[in-house]
């Protein structure tokens, strides 16, 4: 594990960089008065509401509500992670990411993945060229062609040609990296030969397009088939999907996912128009390659042949996906006519025709029951028992949700059980809402000064030197926003290098987030020359609503209680300075 990127560099990071390029480089912005505006990048409009503030570092769209910093961009643009994009954004402003508690260990580790991701980068060139350029690369052009695919296709997926040697990578790369990356093997006697020779080469990339591996296919019929990358350190099998990269480029929010098998089915089908397709890297579909595809998209249809293996394969993945299938997320089975892949069935029958068995695949839920009750005699009491002993270790697995309640009222109906109490489990906590009670007239309107001081500062953080300390007890005012307020102050006053972005980067996954980001956007209908005055203003009703909350909140104790003698100092002080 490499240590944690530094909060100060994220922040310098987010002043260095300007949000203002990197969209642009993304999605051209035009000019207007003091933004940039685009059609949204993030949803499907005819007239610009996309916005980018040079000033604040900010984006926001007033069509789909998207808001954030440079980070929440690349994190929104390209499905990634925090992390992948804050290295993504270093990359773009060309600086490297320090890491904390960079141990010796952790240091070197780094350092080898990056010259392996560069090593992948170089070979997968290397075949490339191969492909394209050199006499023998011609008869893996001429294969490409005999199958049918066109030569955009081949360079979108850099499909590539590993020559015929024993050494065409083994004499050009170094040898360490080499074993590391998994491209050559390492015979007993120290001889070392190229582990891809006179294949068809798939370079397999990562959701940023980094290439982690390789299949090769041979192209005749000798075996093995295909060849893949074993597992490395930038290589997992179980984790990765085929054509993520590719599918992203083209829709980085498809509506649904398509499992195949193979490489060769994922490039055909995006030729062909469907270009929402990957592949399973030979292995079965596991848990984490669900999770990866549904953290994309809502819907996955997994595609098996009609075989035996394929039927097999489809029940064998009822785990890994009840196991994944949380609310608002579904599963579609497309079983595939006997004797047909997506590859051919999609040159023999075509696009429109396969786009509606993918329509009609079949919902999880009645492949589940069909598959349970197969060979079942449900008229019989002994028949729906084993039906539910069947069906019980699957659905237990479902996480909470309406879809695990449904699913087992189904089989509840199916079974004629009545008695189901066997899933103790059943239960849907119902919601308590708290109903807020109508804030008074006061409150309303102190609230909506904190509001427009809050929103200033975050839009204008050097207001924090307009504010003076020495005049204001922040902790008598006890009004609704005051302790963001506060707070907002404070992280001002912690950071080196300031703006609206870092701000917003520092509410990152806490409880004020979406208000913070709310009040970064909002239009506050102020122009440049009176932000000054506007926020003296709202301070100024801060104070003196708070003065009057702090009055009667000390003349009602005085009238219960009595006042100590601090209280009463309070009070003379207050009074008198109203
Ligand atoms: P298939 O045998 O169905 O091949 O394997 P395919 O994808 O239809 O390929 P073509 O059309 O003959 O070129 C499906 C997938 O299983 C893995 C590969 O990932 C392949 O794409 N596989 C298959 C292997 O890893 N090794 C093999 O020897 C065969
Ligand atoms: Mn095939």
């Amino acid at each position: 594990m490499s240590g944690r990127i530094p909060r100060d560099f994220i922040d310098d990071l987010l002043v260095r960089v300007d949000i203002v390029d990197l969209i642009d480089s993304h999605t051209p912005l035009k000019k207007t008065g003091t933004n940039y505006v685009a059609c949204c990048p993030f949803h499907t409009e005819k007239t610009p509401s996309f916005s980018v503030n040079r000033n604040k570092q900010f984006f926001h769209c007033f069509g789909c509500g998207i808001s954030g910093n440079a980070i929440s961009f690349l994190m929104n643009l390209n499905n990634l992670e925090f992390v992948e994009a804050v290295e993504d954004l270093a990359a773009f402003a060309g600086i490297a990411v320090p890491r904390e508690s960079n141990t010796y260990q952790v240091d070197e580790k780094k350092e080898d993945l990056s010259s392996l991701y560069q090593l992948m980068d170089k070979t997968t060139n290397f075949y490339v060229q191969q492909l394209r350029s050199s006499e023998e690369g011609k008869k893996a052009v001429e294969y490409l062609k005999n199958r049918g695919i066109n030569s955009d296709c081949a360079n979108e997926f850099l499909i590539g040609y590993a020559p015929n040697e024993w050494k065409a990578l083994a004499n050009s790369f170094g040898q360490d990296s080499l074993i590391k990356a998994g491209l050559i093997i390492n015979k007993e006697d120290g001889q070392v030969y190229d582990r891809f020779r006179n294949r068809i080469i798939f370079p397999i990339r990562d959701k940023r397009g980094r290439t982690i591996g390789f299949g090769g296919r041979v192209m005749d019929n000798s075996l093995p088939k295909y060849l893949n990358s074993p597992e490395t350190s930038l290589f997992h099998k179980g984790n990765e999907v085929y054509g993520l990269y590719e599918l992203l480029k083209k829709n980085s929010k498809p509506p649904r996912i398509l499992i195949v098998e193979g490489y060769m089915d994922v490039i055909s089908l995006s030729q062909a128009g469907v270009n929402y397709a990957v592949a399973a890297l030979g292995t079965a579909i596991s848990q984490a390659h669900l999770n990866l595809l549904f953290r994309l998209s809502p819907e996955i249809v997994l595609c098996f042949d009609g075989d035996k293996a394929g039927r097999a394969a489809a029940w064998k993945a009822m785990e890994p996906i009840f196991l994944s299938l949380k609310d608002n997320r579904s599963c579609r089975i497309m079983m595939l006519p006997q004797d047909q892949d997506p590859d051919s069935l999609i040159r023999k029958e075509g696009l429109t025709n396969f786009t509606q068995r993918v329509h009609a695949a079949q919902a999880l839920s009645d492949y589940f029951f069909e598959h349970v009750s197969e060979q079942l005699n449900l008229s019989e009491m002994e028949g729906r028992a084993q039906l539910v002993g069947k069906a019980k270790p699957y659905l237990e697995k479902l996480p909470e949700g309406i879809f695990r309640e449904m699913m087992l009222s189904r089989l509840k109906t199916t079974s004629g059980s009545t008695t189901l109490n066997i899933f103790n489990n059943i239960s849907t906590p119902q919601k308590v809402f708290s109903e807020e009670q109508p804030p008074r007239k006061a409150a309303q309107s102190s609230a909506r000064s904190a509001k427009t001081a809050i929103a200033l500062l975050l839009q204008n953080p050097r207001l924090i030197n307009n504010i003076n300390e020495q005049e204001i007890d922040w902790d008598t005012l006890d009004i609704r926003g005051i302790e963001l307020f506060k707070n907002l102050q404070q992280v001002i006053l912690s950071k080196n290098t300031i703006n609206t972005a870092v701000l917003i980067e520092h509410f990152r996954n806490t409880v004020d987030e979406k208000l913070i980001k709310t009040l970064a956007s909002s239009n506050l209908y102020v122009s440049e020359d009176n932000i000054d005055m506007v926020f003296a203003d709202a301070l100024n009703s801060l104070l003196k609503q708070g003065k009057y909350a702090t009055i009667a909140r000390l003349q009602a104790k005085a009238q219960n209680q009595g006042l100590d003698i601090n209280e009463q100092q309070l009070l003379i002080k207050i009074l008198a300075t109203k």
